[in-house]
């Protein structure tokens, strides 16, 4: 049928054209070329007076550059947001109209407290934790004098001999004798130890057969990290809850956001609101460069070799379905197979469940030891000339492994299979190289690197993304479009169709920021050593059995208590100020790999400190002296 006699019937036979060849049609075409427009458009307001500012300030842990102006002189001191039970008085009140909300700055009963929480490395030493362990009776081992330390990598690396595991929950005794066997308290070789499944349904593997990736530098010069600083740029730990400080521990769920990314999304609709790509006015142009910068800062930030490998989706959830629903149905058939591991959240299970069932491919899952570690010799053996695809977590949300990816990739590519790294649990806690890993695709999502809800980053390769059909269909995904036919625009903006979140991205562009000028391996650093110090303050507790403990470890103290329900442990915990997850965590099969429905989660961030978890032991002590 001609297009002429189409354009008589009004009836069309759509050839979708998917790609154009998978780019962008020459410049010669009269086609717009957005990652051009977007640079033009980054120059032109660079260029402009008054759009050059910084977050941050003299109490900030950070500085931020960003298009922004600069909120008031000390904005991470200008907390606009009362304690719940400190309302602003009269005089507040006239203050905050007279002044703007820059000017108040609210009398506060949980503030900050600099002289406990300050710089973690002083003068490049560590201090002495033992000052700040909480005390129990004269037997604790809190009550020791511990050494100070050098804090080594890689977690878990050990003093403490071997204990024969337990086959039940450690008593008090149990406790006190591992404990009292060693000399140095403070590196637990086997956490584990001291928690031991009940149900041990897989061989143990040698230690020596991990080797994770990604472990922070060890020579690198220790900078100070000041917590106190860090505690300071996020307003919403000014909180009380049930008349006490919040203390989050909540952070696998959703990180709290600074200060300065809550004013780069305020400014942003303050000075740049638009849509993107789309129109020549001046606040187009804004918020287009605004996007794209936030673009070149998540290229930046997990090393892609370029803005054009980097898709923003709603979330980790979201990039792994776009690549489920759209790679995977155009790469995955009967039989092909598709590799997980056992400690995936639901997030990298169900989406290729759903392939699965509507490909008739087969779902393979990787088993973990007793501590949680993926058996890397068991995933090899599940590799095969059927593998497609491997999609593994960097950081496990339940239990805080830090899994080998690089050596999983490695494997995987021998295979042949693409592989998909879930960096949701990782990317606020280890440096990001998606280059080293070389991985397909990584995804993770904004709200867990201190960045807002709704928005995420699908990375992928380049040619892995040219082999991906597009997602959604709609506007800013097209480069021309008539009823017969649609050209595609080359990723990234081939998978963002419609207006996407515009303001959310620009934010976690901010939080990267954050996260960058005080530095991974500072922040890698400094929870390294929190995490011991929690994993050690918990082992105290008669009756707690920590649900994975692996050698290597980020953030997640996942454990139950002998004689309550998680839930108990949870509300207990909540009426004392501390937020920590309890349930299964959005990820019931590695729960279960446990023995265990549920567990409670305390997770870290960087800016928890020693008080925090010393009011975490101290509540669990007070529970479990309480009750059972
Ligand atoms: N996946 C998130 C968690 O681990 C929601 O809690």
């Amino acid at each position: 049928m001609s297009t002429s006699d189409q354009d008589k019937a009004g009836i069309f036979s759509p050839l979708m054209t998917e790609d154009a060849g998978g780019a962008l049609p020459p410049a010669s075409a009269g086609l717009p070329d957005v990652t051009a427009l977007a640079q033009m458009a980054n120059e032109f307001f660079r260029a402009l007076p008054g759009q050059a500012g910084q977050f941050g300030g003299a109490q900030s842990a950070v500085t931020v550059p960003s298009m922004a102006p600069q909120f008031g002189a000390t904005p991470s001191s200008i907390l606009a947001v009362p304690s719940a039970d400190k309302l602003p008085s009269e005089a507040d009140l006239q203050r905050l109209s007279g002044g703007g909300a820059s000017s108040y700055q609210p009398e506060v009963a949980a503030a900050p407290a600099p002289a406990t929480s300050g710089p973690y490395f002083d003068q490049g030493l560590p201090r002495d934790r033992a000052q700040s362990l909480p005390t129990g009776d004269s037997s604790s081992p809190f009550a020791q004098s511990l050494p100070s330390f050098e804090s080594p990598f890689p977690l878990f690396e050990s003093v403490l001999p071997a204990t024969a595991p337990l086959a039940t929950f450690p008593t008090e005794d149990d406790v006190m004798a591992a404990l009292n066997s060693v000399s140095s308290l403070y590196f637990l070789e086997d956490a584990g130890a001291l928690s031991k499944p009940t149900t041990a349904t897989a061989a143990p593997v040698s230690a020596a057969s991990i080797s994770p990736s990604l472990l922070p530098d060890l020579q690198l010069p220790r900078k100070q990290f000041d917590v106190g600083a860090v505690r300071r740029d996020f307003p919403i730990l000014q909180e009380r809850v049930h008349g006490k400080p919040l203390i989050w521990l909540d952070n696998a769920a959703t990180t709290q956001k600074p200060q300065s990314v809550i004013d780069r999304i305020s400014y942003f609709y303050e000075h740049e609101n638009s849509n993107i790509h789309r129109a020549a006015h001046e606040l187009a142009a804004r918020a287009t460069d605004a996007y794209e910068d936030a673009r070149e800062k998540v290229a930046r930030f997990i090393n892609a070799s370029s803005v054009k490998e980097v898709v923003f989706v709603r979330g980790a959830t979201e990039a792994i379905n776009l690549v489920a629903q759209s790679w995977g149905r155009r790469h995955i058939a009967k039989d092909d197979e598709i590799v997980i591991s056992w400690i995936e959240h639901h997030a990298n299970i169900v989406p290729w469940q759903m392939l699965a069932a509507e490909t008739g491919a087969r779902l393979r899952v990787a088993p973990v030891d007793d501590d949680g570690q993926i058996l890397l010799d068991e995933f090899e053996k599940l590799l095969g000339p059927k593998t497609r695809l491997v999609s593994v977590t960097q950081v496990s949300n339940a239990l805080g492994t830090i899994t080998p990816v690089r050596q999983m990739v490695q494997m995987a590519h021998r295979y042949g299979a693409r592989v998909l790294v879930d960096g949701a649990q990782a990317v606020s806690h280890l440096r990001t190289d998606v280059q080293a890993l070389d991985c397909d695709f990584y995804v993770f999502s904004g709200h867990k690197v201190f960045g807002p809800t709704g928005i995420g980053v699908l990375y992928g390769k380049p040619d892995a993304l040219a082999d991906t059909p597009p997602w959604q269909g709609g506007g800013n995904m097209i480069v021309d479009v008539t009823f017969e036919k649609t050209i595609y625009h080359a990723p990234p903006a081939r998978f963002e169709a419609g207006t996407g979140n515009i303001a959310d991205a620009v934010g976690l562009g901010a939080a990267i920021d954050y996260v960058e000028q005080l530095g991974m391996e500072n922040i890698a650093r400094y929870e390294h050593d929190l995490l011991i110090y929690a994993t050690k303050g918990l082992l105290t507790i008669p009756g707690l059995r920590l649900i994975g403990t692996a050698k290597e470890k980020a953030s997640v103290l996942s454990f139950v208590l002998d004689g309550f329900r998680t839930e108990e442990v949870g509300a207990a915990l909540n009426r004392e100020g501390i937020a920590v997850r309890s349930g299964h965590h959005c990820a019931q099969p590695a729960l279960r790999r446990f023995g265990v429905e549920t567990s409670v989660r305390p997770s870290l961030a960087l800016y928890n400190n020693d008080e925090d978890v010393d009011a975490l032991i101290t509540a669990l002590r007070k529970l479990k002296s309480s009750g059972a």
